[in-house]
């Protein structure tokens, strides 16, 4: 049958109005978003996270000196560091893979970062946490992995400055040990030790003198680090274990010194270790699982490394359980990634948006890798080139700043719509510069934590836990689940950002 020109004219008429329609309603999630901005944002937010003596560069003002006595009763001088969230603790674990992050970002994206002008203040940045790891490690077999505690602390609503809550010093040693947190402290030393290696070389050989010693003490006295130290349990609990931790800090010294020891530990524990026996769908403060696989892919493909390729392909196996994951692409559904409906990752309630970060870090890194092996991702659905995991951790990303059914940008300070209720005792209470009067443990409460109205300092760069698995999102500075942001979140960002940086 002919169609008639009228006809035809009537069906271009209606693809048109169609498309004009789709464009409408898509278009919010057509918006382009300004990497760079969000990037210089989230090294910000390391500066408002600062635990010790601040120094004269310091740009986030609202930030005082705190913990200025830290270590002191138990006679090491622990004063530095980083707060972990919204509390005043200082968490050894999530603050160490914090660390590691952001020292993996410089390492892959050290050139973009500094296009965008931001390099100084990542290496200050990665700088502040390992200086703290430095004095933090007394001994070859003593970390000190924890000051003030969860519980007493939340007793109290206090900016940093105010605190009066205990800041007792915890640590690992040989009766009491820790590897996961001797290991991920290893894997952040080694990590920045790369970095260092050029501009501060000396610097970077002392990082890896304690990254190499503290890998020893988490090998040899094995043990779970919150059965030795109590205080961390039910704050950071470590439910996958030790022997992540301690694949990962080998894996990451092999990367840092090339020494054949450290690969031979990755091979030869790949097994009883669970590095090529875990499929994993979640990488986090706890379980890196994938970070190891994905780095143990990347191996594979180097010459040298063909002898053992036995090892590596089953490391590589298991990476890509993870990545086919993320993208929805193994065959039983129970092996993928939930998502929302407006398409996020959804892992679960609390502080979801960490697993969405940190599996946009990794995603974008192995996208690079395959570009530059020319290879493709393998998954049970089918075969996918980098473009489309790099396509994916875009769209992630691009939720986060403001393409989602809320609206919202959940990186504070980012956009006209973000969250204003961040649950942070320093950001929802005034100032230190605007009153350096006592706030007390309990007035911080009444005033400030109870008070409907937005925060007083805007936490610029923090990314908050984030919406429910339906999307929502409630803005109340209670809702701890969805209005915490921790340094592990937005530590996982810095990568992205340069990365996508460098697609303007
Ligand atoms: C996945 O599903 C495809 C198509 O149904 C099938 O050919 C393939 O064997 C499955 N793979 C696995 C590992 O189950």
């Amino acid at each position: 049958m002919k169609t008639s020109k009228v006809e035809k004219n009537t069906w271009s008429l209606t693809l048109c109005f169609v498309l004009l329609s789709l464009i409408t309603i898509f278009l919010p999630f057509c918006e382009s978003f300004n990497y760079g901005q969000a990037l210089s944002q989230t090294l910000l937010y390391f500066e408002a996270q600062r635990s010790g003596h601040l120094p004269h560069n310091q740009r986030v003002n609202w930030r005082h000196h705190s913990g200025l006595t830290d270590g002191l009763e138990q006679g090491v001088d622990l004063v530095g560091g980083y707060y972990d969230a919204g509390d005043n603790v200082k968490f050894g674990l999530p603050m160490a893979f914090t660390v590691t992050l952001l020292s993996w970002a410089a390492i892959e994206y050290g050139e973009e970062i500094a296009a965008a002008g931001e390099y100084v203040h990542a290496m200050e940045a990665i700088k502040w946490g390992t200086d703290y790891f430095i004095k933090a490690h007394t001994q070859p077999n003593v970390l000190w992995v924890e000051v003030g505690d969860g519980e007493t602390d939340h007793y109290c609503w206090q900016r940093p400055e105010d605190m009066t809550t205990p800041r007792r010093a915890y640590k690992v040693d040989e009766n009491n040990p820790g590897s996961e947190v001797a290991g991920e402290t290893a894997a952040a030393l080694a990590a920045a030790s790369i970095l260092f290696k050029k501009t501060n070389p000396h610097y970077s050989h002392l990082l890896l003198q304690h990254a190499q010693q503290l890998f020893e003490f988490g090998d040899k006295f094995k043990g779970k680090y919150d059965e030795s130290v109590e205080v961390a349990k039910g704050y950071y609990t470590s439910v996958s274990g030790y022997m992540d931790e301690l694949l990962w800090a080998a894996i990451w010294l092999y990367k840092a010194t090339e020494k054949d020891e450290y690969l031979k530990y990755v091979l030869e524990n790949a097994n009883d270790f669970g590095g090529t026996t875990w499929a994993m769908t979640e990488f986090s403060w706890d379980v890196k699982y994938s970070g190891v696989q994905a780095i143990a892919s990347m191996l594979l493909m180097e010459e040298k490394h063909k002898k053992h390729e036995v090892i590596l392909k089953q490391y590589r196996s298991k990476a890509e359980h993870y990545f086919c994951a993320c993208l929805n692409l193994n065959n039983a559904s129970k092996d993928n990634v939930d998502r929302t409906p407006g398409g996020l990752l959804y892992i679960r309630q609390w502080n979801n948006m960490q697993y969405v970060a940190n599996a946009a870090f990794l995603l974008a890194i192995y996208s690079d890798h395959l570009l530059a092996t020319n290879q493709k991702l393998h998954c049970q659905k089918g075969e996918v080139g980098p473009n489309e995991l790099l396509a994916f951790a875009k769209s992630q990303v691009d939720y986060i700043l403001g393409s989602n059914p809320m609206g919202m940008s959940y990186l504070v300070g980012y956009g006209s719509n973000f969250p204003q209720r961040v649950h942070h005792r320093g950001a929802s209470t005034e100032s230190y510069k605007g009153n350096m009067g006592f706030i007390g443990c309990t007035q911080g409460y009444d005033n400030w934590y109870e008070s409907p109205k937005p925060n007083p300092n805007i936490l610029i760069g923090a990314l908050v836990g984030g919406p429910d698995n339906k999307d929502q999102f409630r803005d109340e500075r209670r809702n701890f689940e969805q209005l915490e942001a921790c340094t592990y979140n937005t530590a996982a960002l810095v990568g992205v950002f340069a990365r996508l940086y460098n697609l303007e």
